[in-house]
């Protein structure tokens, strides 16, 4: 885990989940060349640009995901989530998202809508305030700005 300070708005928790460690290995032809700590930077950076503070975590494992979430309440002001494949699978994410009351943006770098069926499902879709799909890397930045407009 990795957290940066600044002239604040409050904290984002900026999560990352199953598989996306492999970030710049992973699938290139897919996810892009862009590395995890390249995204938790640039996502850092624009949070940073608008006031906020990060907290940036990846997990493989659901559970981990979950404690996350419900460590954010009362330590963080909103959330940005790509939970990779728990995206398709996981009821707990989405009832911590629900319970935590904080508003969320649901982030995949890939435009799962144009791939295998099985993607085109989220459970946590209808409890994120935002949902930000095919936009590469540059969709954390998206979240971001997203964020920044609804806490204001
Ligand atoms: C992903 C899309 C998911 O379907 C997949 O399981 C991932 C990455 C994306 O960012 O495009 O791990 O969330």
């Amino acid at each position: 885990m990795t957290s940066s300070t600044a002239p604040h708005r409050g904290n984002l928790l900026i999560l990352n989940g199953p598989n996306l460690n492999l970030l710049g290995t992973r699938e290139p032809g897919i996810y892009g060349s862009t590395t995890l700590a390249d995204v938790e930077q640039l996502t850092t950076v624009a949070a940073e640009a608008a006031g906020f503070s990060t907290t940036c975590l990846q997990s493989n494992h659901e559970g981990a995901l979950v404690d996350a979430i419900h460590a954010a309440r009362g330590n963080s002001v909103g959330i940005i989530i790509n939970a990779g494949a728990y995206t398709h699978t996981s009821v707990a994410l989405r009832d911590a998202i629900s319970a935590v009351e904080l508003p969320t943006v649901e982030v995949h770098i890939s435009n799962v809508h144009q791939r295998e069926e099985f993607r085109h499902h989220s459970f946590l879709s209808a409890v994120c305030s935002t949902v930000i799909v095919g936009a590469g890397v540059h969709g954390y930045a998206l979240a971001v700005s997203a964020l920044d407009n609804s806490l204001a």
